[in-house]
């Protein structure tokens, strides 16, 4: 299989989990040139990760088959407009950045073939999921690159509409964030009852990572796995009741709904 060149818009947080993960994959350095502003960080990754590292966005993107762009949305008014007409016709560009809409790319690259994805922080380790869309112009062979590069940040599920991004945003983009709270909330609650700090992040922590790897294990639906650790008036009945009596399942819808109608929001244009 032949890999693809890599051309990379800004190597932060999510451009460095990217390179490290599509290394890891099998991607030679040789494949990957990245552009950033500061010299110091230009200069630690390419000693990190071997890659290509240059100061010019239109260099990164010369020889690429896929320009990813990973810099902060806020940037795309500036860098857009740098890039229109320097990006290979055949490429493809696959953007990450948050809120920033297919529209906006393609009229503001001036170019046919693109792909928007919205991953996670968990993607910091490999354990991200994005989804990820793409317009009629993007050929089957593109689609392989774009599920090839995202992998590197974890699970990539393709979705078939731009829509659909804001329903990722707020399940899975926004996700981490709800599971921190949660893990917060259920260390403060044991520090309540009366444990040790760190002890209560122990058992909590353990608790969630174990229960999900449970879920994920047994292929159970989540009511019938509570269902078999309820036992009639227990500990654990009283605790779900007294959760749900709390509202906790409309905390969470409710959570999700306000994050979805809160992507709609930001990708609408701005006048
Ligand atoms: N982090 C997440 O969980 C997450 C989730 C979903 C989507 N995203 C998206 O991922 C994108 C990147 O996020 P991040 O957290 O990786 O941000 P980040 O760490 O700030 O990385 C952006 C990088 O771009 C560099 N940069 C600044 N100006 C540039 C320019 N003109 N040309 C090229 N590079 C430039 C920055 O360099 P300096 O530091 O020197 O300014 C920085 O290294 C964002 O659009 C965000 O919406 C992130």
């Amino acid at each position: 299989m032949t890999h693809p060149r890599i051309g990379m818009i800004g190597a932060g947080m999510m451009g460095e989990a990217m390179i490290g993960g599509l290394l890891a994959h099998g991607i030679p350095a040789s494949h990957i040139t990245a552009s950033e502003p500061r010299p110091d960080r230009r200069e630690a990754m390419h000693q990190q990760y071997g890659i290509t590292m240059v100061a010019s966005n239109r260099e990164a993107v010369a020889t690429a088959d896929v320009v990813v762009f990973a810099i902060k949305p806020q940037l795309a008014g500036v860098v857009l407009p740098e890039l229109n007409g320097h990006i290979p016709s055949s490429a493809l560009v696959l953007s990450i950045m948050a809120g920033i809409t297919i529209a906006t790319l393609r009229d503001g690259l001036n170019h046919a073939a693109v792909v928007r994805a919205m991953p996670n922080t968990p993607a910091m380790i490999g354990a991200g999921i994005s989804g990820w869309t793409a317009v009629p112009a993007v050929t089957d062979l593109q689609k392989s690159w774009a599920q090839q590069v995202l992998s590197s940040l974890g699970q990539a599920v393709y979705v078939d509409d731009e829509y659909y991004i804001n329903h990722v945003t707020a399940v899975s983009g926004s996700g981490p964030a709800y599971v921190f709270l949660i893990l917060e909330a259920m260390i403060d609650a044991g520090v309540s009852i009366g444990l040790p700090r760190h002890l209560a992040k122990q058992l909590a922590e353990q608790n969630l990572l174990g229960s999900m790897q449970y879920a994920l294990a047994s292929r159970k639906h989540p009511a019938e796995l509570r269902n078999d650790v309820t036992s009639p008036a227990g500990t654990t009945a009283a605790g779900v009741n007294a959760m749900e009596k709390a509202g906790l399942r409309t905390a969470v819808t409710e959570g999700i709904k306000a994050a979805f109608e809160r992507s709609i929001e930001l990708g609408k244009p701005k006048h």
